[in-house]
């Protein structure tokens, strides 16, 4: 219709998943107007850096051609902490001009990859409270070889890729036009895929402490095949709470706390480096994304672990789901496509 806004794809290439989005926007609001997801096959990608290009052109093209989209502008998401790092930083206040010509000479101190290999972005947060003249600033730096080959592909697969922007900050998207930011509380997104968890702490809705760790829902499939003498599949199989022979689920459950308890640990004391880096700030409520937080009992497991609040997040309580899709096994679905309505959200010209 010719008053709706067409908006890019959002395109979420995960190691278990890859996810490809569309909304619509009108005066009244979003809309998920496109939804694909096609599993991919194992070491496609690892630690969010592509290791078979092949297999995964191949494969987004197969979810393109399922869906029926031939071609359109495409919004990237990367992550991972071997790819993308984001910290925040103190500066002398200056201007956004100045900080862009100096950023590379400020940055150089807190990366740890070689400045030349990483392409830099920013943001002023503000100035910084009980410190006369100085500013927080975002500071985002992602390596040039994990986008170059995230473009790549996307070409490869017929798409044009228009912005390569971080998972991190895509939830921190999809958060904003979900919910409302209501004072300056600490809320934790954390979103838990099958190879990685992106932790992304928001005070007032702005992002002040963000980590990406190498676990994930991997754990507790590798925990199955390990202690039952299961193959993979069945592993997934007991994941999604579907029974498989000869397997005891008291084992399974076992096996799968096991895996639980490791991540709850992980999230556990990154909250607690937070803490030590923040000061006395505390994280008061936990938004879990992702394909593992669908497993039975993960969040009140985790909300009891933690002794914190945990809620899993609903991408779609202010985006409508067109009626030409199946809204129901969407929002049955909806922790998985968390970073995908997250990247659709961006647009053109937004920044980078
Ligand atoms: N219904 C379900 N119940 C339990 N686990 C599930 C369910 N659906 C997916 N998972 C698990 O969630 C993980 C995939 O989640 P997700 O799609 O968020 O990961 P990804 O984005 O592909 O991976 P990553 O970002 O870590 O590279 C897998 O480990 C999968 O087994
Ligand atoms: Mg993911």
């Amino acid at each position: 219709m010719f008053f709706k806004k067409k908006n890019p794809i959002g395109l979420d290439i995960g190691s278990n998943y890859i996810k490809a989005f569309q909304l619509s926007t009108t005066k009244t609001g979003h809309e998920l107007a496109f939804a694909a997801m096609l599993p991919l096959p194992p070491e496609t990608i690892v630690e969010g850096a592509i290791t078979d290009k092949d297999k995964l052109v191949a494969s987004l093209k197969e979810l393109m051609k399922k869906s029926g989209v031939k071609s359109g502008d495409v919004v990237a998401g990367v992550s991972g902490h071997s790819s993308v790092i984001i910290k925040k930083i103190t500066i002398p206040v200056m201007s956004e001009s100045e900080l862009a010509t100096s950023i590379r000479y400020e940055a150089e101190q807190y990366i740890p990859f070689d400045i030349s290999d990483v392409n830099l972005d920013f943001q002023i947060l503000g100035n910084k409270a009980g410190e006369e003249g100085q500013m927080d600033v975002v500071l985002v730096a992602v390596k040039k070889n994990v986008i170059s080959d995230y473009i790549e592909v996307i070409e490869r697969a017929g798409l044009e890729p228009v912005i390569v922007d971080v998972d991190s900050f895509a939830l921190n998207n999809m958060y904003e036009a979900n919910y409302d930011i209501t004072g300056n509380k600490n809320v934790a997104l954390v979103n838990i895929g099958a190879s990685k968890t992106n932790i992304n702490i928001l005070q007032g809705g702005l992002p002040i402490f963000t980590r990406d760790s190498a676990i994930g829902g991997n754990l507790h499939t590798e925990s199955l095949e390990r202690t039952l003498d299961i193959s993979r599949e069945d592993a997934e199989r007991i994941k999604k709470g579907q029974a498989v022979e000869g397997v005891s689920p008291v084992d399974a459950q076992a096996a799968l706390n096991t895996a639980s308890d490791e991540i709850y640990t992980e999230i556990y004391r990154s909250f607690e480096y937070f803490r030590s880096s923040v000061g006395e700030e505390d994280v008061s409520e936990i938004l879990l994304s992702g394909g593992t937080v669908m497993m039975k009992d993960f969040p009140s497991m985790m909300a009891g672990r933690l002794g914190m609040q945990v809620e899993v997040v609903d991408p779609f309580r202010n985006i409508r789901i067109s009626e030409k899709l199946d809204a129901a096994y969407i929002k049955e679905i909806a922790p998985v496509v968390a970073v995908s309505v997250g990247l659709a959200l961006r647009r053109e010209g937004d920044r980078e």
